[in-house]
């Protein structure tokens, strides 16, 4: 822990250093098998913080936006069936309760390939996207979505108000984690929300990550993990109110968020501020014991790698997630220990992984190889990703890792 010449993001409150992980590449940057690009890889000195009195946990230096999110982004959300549904119910429950009028509509920051918003479409119900990457708009275009590009901010607002006039729904599904200037976000939100208008927020929840372990959550796209009280913080600055809060299991622990100018709060927000307080997720103490745990998921998990290799198993990965690279790059566990990953999404495979240079392959391959290992990356997604590789007839052990090495036979 070191003091550091860092502001807290949301209240400006004097930040220390907490955890270094050292240099890391962007996560969700996959890299062409070309030596050109991987020479010349971009890394990041990936420091974490606390704030002692909002309880905001950020990644103290970020690199520059445009290098995270622009053409050649790789995330595409409806890879997964469970998340698609996870949405579709979301998507009923806001067409049922907040779109009364005409002229409501509903607009979703970081709509990314239309997950979301294509609930939207098949009801044909007016509705508007934003993202910051091309090619995740474009594929949602094709799907029928009203979306734009472009990073959300007072400037974007005021076009869009002008265009389309101002929201009544402003939704936004694991992406407020990823912006740096979370201030521009809500000068614009509070310049198109309509008065009577809801804000639903909902990403990974920091006392889950505590909790479990699974550090993986942090990475240069993943800037902050927030929580009740860090929200609460920043949008009380801006006159919004923290009227409930529900929690999921899903991405290991997600915190759905509901904001309004109305200042009532439900037990839930009550519920879970008290147990913010009581877990210290404000204290450095609580990440030093963080870090520990952290590093022993590393070396459990390089320690069993290496056992096995040393006996000549052959070990792939399943999910070139965003969290696999903070985890093999903070554990250095590379090709020499993984021989590849498959992964279902067109534009990750033929890529290899930032900084651990590990080939991608095409998941529909999987079934054929019968690796005697597979490292579950996409832990988050077991269900889903075990049930399928079980009715394809592919056979391996599985092995998940956070909080502890668990191995389950495929069949
Ligand atoms: P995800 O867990 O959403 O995480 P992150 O935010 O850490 O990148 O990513 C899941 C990855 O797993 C994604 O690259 C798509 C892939 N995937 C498959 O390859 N097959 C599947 O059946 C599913 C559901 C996902
Ligand atoms: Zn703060």
């Amino acid at each position: 822990m070191f003091n550091s010449a860092f502001k807290c993001r949301v209240c400006d409150n004097n930040l220390s250093i907490t955890i270094d992980f050292g240099l890391m590449p962007i996560a969700n940057n996959l890299l062409e098998q070309n030596y050109e690009v991987v020479k010349s890889e971009y890394k990041f000195h990936m420091q974490t913080a606390v704030c002692n009195k909002c309880g905001c946990f950020q990644i103290v230096k970020v690199p520059d936006k445009n290098l995270m999110f622009n053409n050649t982004y790789t995330y595409f959300a409806s890879q997964s069936k469970s998340m698609t549904h996870h949405f579709q119910i979301l998507g009923d429950s806001i067409m049922k309760n907040f779109v009364k009028d005409e002229s409501d509509y509903v607009l979703d920051l970081g709509s990314n390939d239309g997950i979301f918003l294509k609930n939207f479409v098949d009801n044909e119900i007016d509705h508007l996207g934003v993202d910051a990457s091309e090619n995740v708009v474009n594929n949602s275009k094709s799907k029928g979505i009203n979306a734009i590009c472009g990073f959300f901010n007072k400037n974007l607002c005021e076009s869009i108000i002008k265009s389309k006039g101002k929201a009544k729904v402003i939704i936004s599904t694991n992406t407020m984690h990823h912006i740096e200037k979370c201030h521009e976000v809500l000068e614009g939100m509070d310049l198109l929300l309509k008065d009577d208008g809801m804000i639903i927020i909902e990403d990974p929840y920091l006392p889950d990550m505590l909790k479990l372990g699974s550090f993986e959550q942090i990475y240069a796209e993943h800037n902050f993990i927030w929580c009740c009280s860090s929200y609460k913080t920043l949008f009380e600055k801006y006159s919004f109110f923290l009227n409930d809060v529900e929690h999921f299991s899903i991405h290991g622990g997600s915190m759905r968020y509901y904001f309004s100018r109305n200042k009532e709060r439900s037990k839930s927000v009550d519920k879970y501020l008290a147990l913010e307080k009581n877990i210290k997720v404000a204290d450095d103490l609580t990440y030093e014991n963080f870090k520990i745990k952290s590093e022993e998921v590393c070396n459990k998990l390089k320690n069993f790698l290496k056992e096995e290799k040393s006996k000549g198993k052959r070990i792939c990965g399943y999910g070139a997630t965003a969290k696999s690279s903070t985890l093999l790059n903070f554990a250095k566990i590379d090709g020499s220990l993984i021989e590849c990953i498959y992964d279902s999404t067109p534009a990750k495979i033929g890529k290899i992984t930032p900084g651990t240079h590990i080939p991608i392959k095409d998941a529909s391959k999987f079934r054929f190889e019968n690796f005697d290992y597979t490292i579950l990356f996409a832990w988050n997604l077991k269900n889903e990703i075990t049930a399928k590789e079980k009715k394809n007839g592919a056979r391996t052990t599985w092995v998940e890792y956070v909080p502890e090495i668990k191995l389950t036979n495929a069949n």
